[in-house]
């Protein structure tokens, strides 16, 4: 197993520390763990709402495809370490922090 650390900008929560299984998504690590994610799309890379912000462990997840950034440009504020959750297979330890999930997102 690995584990997915979640910060969360709006400090809505404490940094929580999860395990996951190989081949889990980040996406899955938030859902399994109770951690509020948006997945408008249900996770078919067709909206930017799983946004999230990598912080640690970028080079372990799986390269960003051309609809992944596409989707991302689209996300509110998207940053140089952006990824969309749905679409990081974990293989290794990561962290990722977690946008404002209050506001409205458009896709
Ligand atoms: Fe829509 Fe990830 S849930 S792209």
């Amino acid at each position: 197993t690995f584990k997915v650390k979640f910060n969360f900008i709006d400090q809505s929560s404490e940094p929580i520390e999860v395990e996951v299984r190989k081949g889990d998504t980040i996406l899955d690590a938030a859902l399994d763990n109770d951690i509020s994610l948006h997945h408008n799309c249900g996770a078919v890379l067709a909206c930017s709402t799983c946004h999230v912000y990598v912080t640690k462990g970028m080079d372990t997840l799986p390269e960003i495809s051309d609809a992944e950034e596409d989707f991302i440009d689209r996300a509110v504020n998207p940053k140089l370490n952006s990824r969309l959750a749905c679409q990081c297979r974990i293989t290794a330890d990561v962290e990722v922090t977690i946008p404002d999930q209050s506001v409205h997102l458009g896709h």
